[in-house]
């Protein structure tokens, strides 16, 4: 019923996306027909962080020019759309609103459903909009600002939580270490580029919960080794590079040894790696080559469909939808929800 195209919208945070999407797994671009995007660093950037309702005023303005943006580029009208899919959460609520009753009333005024999406379950199927997506069953690593889970893909919309952080998350890691080290916000891209000029074993940081058993991850303590390497150093900037550096590598290393875990756990051969972490371009060679050495796959969203975007909204909800979910017209987001 549901063959005309999906309305995505993503403002859990502080980028408003939007996509449309006519879901159609073999076709190329698989049935993507239009994503824009607009990120709000700049405004967030001189408060070292996200200030919730900036960004929640900041989406109000964006999210319909955004919307036309995306209709124009499709050459599409309203009463094209065949549904409308938001995030629902997990995010900031005042955020979320913005997306949940933008959506909400679209599809009430064009007497089409509507679902709410979970950001996470977006970042999972964000592959699926490559060229050559992975079948499930599959293992997927989320790492975002919000999250560090292993997820075994058991179908879409059958997942089973492996792994999930006990404290900071991934992301959280890279901005807060970057930030103590005196790097402007976003600091995770920052640090990312500094540790490209850092020189192989200046600094070493230890590999969190990789010498016991499980699927956990704790990224805080990295933190702190950062912070005593850092204060007790020169602070010169080929220092600040190093110490970037070996924090990258203890955070990839890290990862790469529960993602091993995960897919020895599961008996998996393909992984999926999702969520604003997945754009680290270290990350994605040490897991594509481990991968190639040790016979599994390795799928990787585009750059700018690993953080947040529409079209991971717009995909998810097609999904659903052509299942025939969807949620009776009240407007409900879930700041904290679990997969
Ligand atoms: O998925 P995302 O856009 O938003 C959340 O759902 O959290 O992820 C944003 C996170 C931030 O913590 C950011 O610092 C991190 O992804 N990030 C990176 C890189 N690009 C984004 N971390 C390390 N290296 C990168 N290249
Ligand atoms: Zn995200």
């Amino acid at each position: 019923a549901n063959q005309r195209p999906i309305l995505g919208i993503e403002t859990s945070c502080d980028e408003t996306g939007v996509a449309l999407l006519r879901w159609e797994p073999r076709a190329p671009g698989n049935g993507l027909l239009a994503h824009a995007l607009y990120t709000q660093i700049k405004l967030h950037a001189d408060y070292g962080g996200v200030v919730p309702e900036l960004a929640s005023r900041d989406h109000v303005r964006k999210l319909l020019p955004l919307v036309r943006e995306a209709l124009a580029q499709a050459g599409l009208a309203p009463a094209d759309l065949g549904g409308v899919a938001y995030t629902a959460g997990p995010g900031l609520v005042g955020a979320l609103l913005v997306g949940a009753a933008t959506g909400r009333a679209l599809a009430w005024a064009l007497g089409v459903p509507a679902i709410g999406i979970h950001h996470m379950e977006g970042h999972l199927l964000a592959p699926l909009l490559e060229e050559d997506p992975p079948e499930p069953s599959f293992v997927a690593l989320l790492v975002s600002g919000g999250h560090s889970m292993l997820v075994e893909v058991q179908a879409i919309g059958r997942y089973r939580i492996l792994g999930d952080t006990l404290d900071d998350a991934a992301g959280e890691a890279f901005d807060k270490t970057a930030k103590l080290m005196g790097l402007p916000y976003p600091g995770g891209p920052a640090l990312a580029a500094l540790a490209g000029s850092g020189r192989p074993g200046a600094f070493r940081f230890s590999r969190p919960m990789t010498d016991r058993p499980g699927l956990d991850f704790s990224f805080s303590g990295l933190k702190t080794q950062v912070l005593l390497a850092w204060q007790q150093s020169d602070r010169s900037e080929q220092t600040r590079a190093d110490i970037a550096r070996a924090f990258e590598e203890a955070i990839v290393e890290t990862l790469l040894i529960k993602c091993r875990r995960a897919l020895a756990a599961t008996g998996a051969s393909r992984l999926v790696i999702a969520g604003g972490v997945g754009a680290n371009r270290r990350l994605r060679e040490e897991l594509a080559a481990a991968g190639a050495r040790d016979g599994f796959k390795t799928y990787f969203p585009r750059l700018q469909f690993c953080t947040d975007n529409g079209a991971m909204i717009a995909l998810a909800g097609a999904i659903r939808l052509a299942h025939g979910q969807h949620q009776d017209p009240s407007v409900q987001v879930f700041p904290r929800w679990d997969l």
